[in-house]
């Protein structure tokens, strides 16, 4: 397996996507987390060193254990793991000033093309590659060992490489969308480093399973089902590993969609046989949320509501000692900091940062490592319904975050519908399987409108759909005027409580996907 070590990169994930879609099994670790006792444990193939936001000049700044250089593995720095790799080796690193930050596309050439990393690089004729630089600081002079292989205009050592000890080192990011012929570099490297791309998702799920019962042994666990594709991916490979020592719990926070929580409870209770208990506490939750309208502050009295009322419902499974969620990859980075992690925190998803020890029960994320499109492709190695693994996403908070402002029963009750209205619109329209995700935020203001011959005077909603990958980045959805403007009628004709009806185009970043 292969070790990234990170050092806080937003993108740090990607590297991993990259390196399993060529079936190459890897981990990521937080740079704190890597000691020399870790390494040795851990016993990596190879070693990527992410990028990240600090300066290898500040004292105290991240770095990898020196004995990463010794262990005669190959190692890849990417930007600041570059950086690293030029300090640590010997070569100086020299603050970013305006003139030598880059961010953006630039564009590499080559110098020398004899390392085996670049086989299939620069090969399309132009004698140059498109990348995606990001940097405030750069390499001033490389370590001893070390070659230029390529450059940018911003990067004298855009590629650096010591061909002896294959350590490979680059300034720009290969691994995001914006280097697309990044993935070749990755594909060189674990080629070099020995990988044969044996990695898949039914080799995953036996492996999740071994895994599952061998945390688990006898034990009850419990399973959060939120009724979306990732909890319930995770409860069907529970119950494959363990059967009936999972009970679900399924809390009904009064924030789902429409007629969301009946078709949960009988896909789950008649499909599947799994003990699920229905947890209504509608009642409870819009309680606490009455008058909240900062995001966080909503994220944090649910994700703080979820956790007591499943202390609640798990003091009725007898001798529960585990409690299983479905989190993501993209979960846990976006909210790595919660964890001790280097990145920032731009949304602290409930599902991982609140969830405190008081608990008292063990976690169990079989998902954890995960990408949303690899959930999916177990989920269906798994035998779950096509209809059911396809639906978009959708966030624990629910429709809290969907409804900026003040949340009241009156504003949920039409944003159901309306989001209802427009599901309706994109699956008749055949668009669902073509966008990530897609619903209706209503918004905080009232408008006036003229329907008859009487005034109006209600709520504007923004209709969201966006494309994306990942979740991380994401493009508004192209739609037709013709689909948008017969959208807007359904919704105003159908759905009492709305007169306005406005498209979001908006794309990650600088937006995020949902509103809060
Ligand atoms: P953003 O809005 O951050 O969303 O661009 C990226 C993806 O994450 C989902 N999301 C959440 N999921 N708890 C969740 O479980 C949350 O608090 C949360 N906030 C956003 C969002 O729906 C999208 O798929």
């Amino acid at each position: 397996r292969l070790l990234i070590i990170d050092f806080g990169s937003q993108v740090t994930q990607l590297i991993a996507r990259r390196l399993r879609e060529l079936n190459v099994y890897c981990e990521i670790h937080p740079y704190q987390n890597v000691t020399d006792a870790f390494l040795a444990e851990f016993a990596p193939k190879a070693i990527i060193f992410s990028g990240g936001p600090d300066s290898v000049m500040r004292d105290g700044s991240p770095r990898p254990p020196q004995s990463a250089y010794t262990m005669g593995v190959p190692i890849l720095g990417i930007c600041y793991g570059q950086q690293v790799m030029m300090h640590d080796l010997g070569g100086k690193v020299e603050a970013g000033e305006h003139a030598t930050a880059e961010f953006g596309r630039a564009y590499v050439t080559p110098s020398d093309t004899r390392i085996d990393m670049l086989n299939g690089w620069f090969l399309d004729g132009s004698g140059r590659e498109q990348v995606w630089m990001s940097h405030g600081d750069h390499v001033s002079e490389i370590a001893p060992g070390f070659e230029v292989f390529g450059t940018s205009p911003g990067a004298p050592f855009a590629i650096t490489a010591d061909t002896t000890r294959n350590f490979y080192a680059v300034q720009f990011h290969p691994e995001v969308h914006h280097t697309p012929n990044g993935k070749t570099l990755y594909e060189n490297f674990v080629r070099l480093a020995g990988f044969t791309g044996d990695w898949t998702m039914g080799a995953y799920r036996e492996e999740a399973i071994r895994l599952i019962r061998e945390q688990v042994g006898d034990k009850q666990v419990i399973c959060g089902l939120s009724g979306g594709v990732d909890s319930s991916v995770a409860a069907v490979l529970i119950h494959e590993a363990i059967g009936d020592q999972l009970t679900c719990v399924f809390v009904d926070h009064g924030l789902l969609r429409k007629n969301e929580a009946e078709e949960v409870v009988s896909m789950f209770r008649d499909n599947y046989n799994i003990p699920l208990i229905h947890a209504d506490e509608a009642d409870l939750f819009l309680g606490e949320l009455e008058g909240v309208s900062d995001p966080e502050s909503k994220r944090k009295i649910i994700g703080k509501l979820f956790i007591d009322v499943f202390q609640k419902y798990a003091d009725q499974v007898e001798g529960a000692e585990f409690l299983a969620q479905g989190t993501l990859y993209p979960d846990v980075i976006e909210s790595v900091s919660f964890s001790g992690g280097p990145s920032v925190t731009i949304k602290s998803h409930h599902n991982v940062g609140g969830l405190p020890e008081k608990m008292g029960l063990k976690l169990v994320e079989p998902l954890r490592e995960l990408f949303k499109d690899e959930v999916r492709a177990l989920g269906q190695e798994l035998g779950l319904p096509a209809s059911f693994i396809g639906r978009h996403p959708f966030p624990g908070p629910g429709l809290a975050i969907r409804c900026p402002g003040e949340i009241t029963r009156e504003k949920l009750a039409i944003l159901r519908e309306a989001d209802a209205v427009y599901i309706d619109q994109i699956r008749k329209h055949g668009l669902y399987d073509e966008i990530w995700q897609a619903f209706v935020a209503i918004l905080p203001v009232r408008t006036v409108g003229v329907m008859g011959d009487g005034r109006t005077y209600d709520f504007a909603c923004a209709l969201r759909a966006v494309t994306s990958v990942d979740g991380m980045t994401a493009d508004y959805y192209p739609f037709s005027h013709e689909f948008l403007g017969e959208t807007a009628t359904r919704i105003i004709n159908e759905v009492r409580g709305i007169n306005r009806v406005t498209y979001d185009v908006t794309s990650k970043p600088p937006g995020t996907i949902e509103w809060e």
